[in-house]
């Protein structure tokens, strides 16, 4: 009989992943221990660079794709086969922490470092992915990198997408070295047989139920929306109020829509936050002509979202009308949630109960690129506790030791599915 995952000796460069998490962490616009790398910043190509360092340096195999996708492969004894994929994100939104999505790239490598130094042979090909731009900073749009690769976002959307400044995907990918066509970017049929990616929790239960590993049984759908706001602007002493047409007033109410809206969806899982705010001229006396607000809404009903949505719209052309303000609302994702696939799940289950590591099945709130993985081919995410469940701020912490297992378990599940 085939021996089990927890059967191979394998030995964990602990100090090494420590080391590497730090150093990563100090490639960073933002002082530590505060952690910023936009998409194609200096400090995201100082990021890459890293990143193809450490692959290189486990023995892998380095290539990147036209959108800067980078995969870092160990070769199967059957290389036709579909390969078994893990790996995350390393881009970082402003004022971030430094594990979100690091922790996938640098615990991927760091799994399959443990089995290759371990003798173990791998029928399929192994991969650790750090896909490009999970995090919608410069775009506006999350996980442009796992959406071309999964077909989930067109062509025609991926070359008009623009950062503030009027910049586009074409233009700086081009500047970082991306120069192959975009239409290359998407994976042919059948090249995965599964991908896991090991993320923290970004919540909190894991922490409060002393949990050490959760596994994803479904990811919330998230969507995103833009709100441009033009009333009449003036001077603030001498406008009077009965005849204003404040764009930023119209763009306040709709913010307690979003509000509102989550809270009352009929779900309790339903969040909504509007954190993206323009006001024009941004003068204190000065009457906003122009507003755009970005609203992030997601569940993983799509009911319960959609009936948030409804009132956030309402409220958007009733404070419009009243308020002589024009107002358009466009869409910027609306993606349906994604499903863990029940039978990679059973096999990290397994694998915890031969490590005698407690586990438990959950959903995961944030968004992840597993979202469109699990379009690929079949897709799980193991999570680990993180502190308070904070993440998204520079206090974001994950222990060693939680790290540490999470790789294990990372490492076996590969070793099990790559057979
Ligand atoms: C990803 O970072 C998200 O916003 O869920
Ligand atoms: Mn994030
Ligand atoms: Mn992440």
């Amino acid at each position: 009989m085939k021996p089990g995952p927890s059967s191979l000796a394998l030995t964990f460069d602990h100090p090494g992943l420590a080391r590497a998490i730090e150093e990563l962490a100090l490639i960073s616009e933002a002082p530590a221990p505060a952690v910023t790398r936009v998409l194609f910043s200096d400090t995201d190509l100082r990021g890459r660079a890293y990143v193809r360092a450490q692959a290189a340096a486990a023995g892998l195999t380095v290539r990147e794709d036209a959108v800067g996708n980078i995969f870092a492969r160990w070769e199967g004894s059957e290389p036709a086969l579909p390969a078994v994929a893990t790996g995350s994100h390393t881009d970082a939104i402003p004022n971030a922490g430094r594990f979100d999505g690091v922790v996938g790239v640098l615990g991927g490598l760091a799994a399959l470092g443990a089995l290759r130094r371990s003798g173990f042979q791998p029928r399929r090909s192994l991969e650790a992915v750090m896909f490009t731009a999970e995090e919608p900073t410069r775009f506006g749009l999350g996980c442009v990198g796992s959406r071309l690769l999964a077909g989930a976002l067109s062509l025609e959307k991926a070359r008009a997408l623009r950062d503030r400044e009027g910049r586009s995907l074409d233009e700086l990918r081009a500047a970082a070295g991306c120069t192959g066509p975009l239409e290359s970017v998407r994976l042919a049929p059948g090249c995965y047989h599964s991908f896991v990616e090991l993320h923290i929790e970004q919540g909190p239960l894991l922490e409060q139920e002393g949990i050490p590993i959760g596994l994803v049984e479904a990811i919330a759908g998230p969507s995103a929306y833009r709100v441009s706001l033009r009333g009449e602007g003036g001077h603030a002493g001498a406008v009077l109020m009965p005849v204003r047409h404040d764009a930023s007033l119209a763009a306040a109410e709709i913010a307690l829509a979003v509000e509102r809206g989550a809270k009352g969806s009929g779900s309790p899982d339903t969040v909504g936050t509007t954190g993206v705010w323009r006001i024009e001229p941004g003068a204190i006396n000065s009457v906003p002509f122009f507003a755009q607000i970005e609203i992030d809404l997601r569940d993983t009903r799509l009911d319960a979202r959609d009936r948030a949505l409804a009132e956030i719209r309402r409220t958007a052309e009733d404070a419009g009308r009243r308020r002589g303000v024009k107002v358009e609302m466009a869409e910027i994702n609306a993606d349906p949630p994604a499903a863990g696939d029940p039978a990679t799940i059973a096999i990290a289950e397994q694998v915890c109960a031969e490590l005698g590591v407690p586990c438990r099945r959950m959903v995961s709130r944030a968004y992840h690129d597993s979202l469109f993985m699990a379009r690929v081919c079949p897709t799980t995410m193991i999570f680990i506790p993180c502190r308070n469940g904070w993440s998204h701020r520079p206090e974001e912490f994950a222990e060693a030791a939680h790290i540490a297992t999470g790789v294990e378990v990372l490492a076996r599940t590969l070793a099990r599915l790559a057979g």
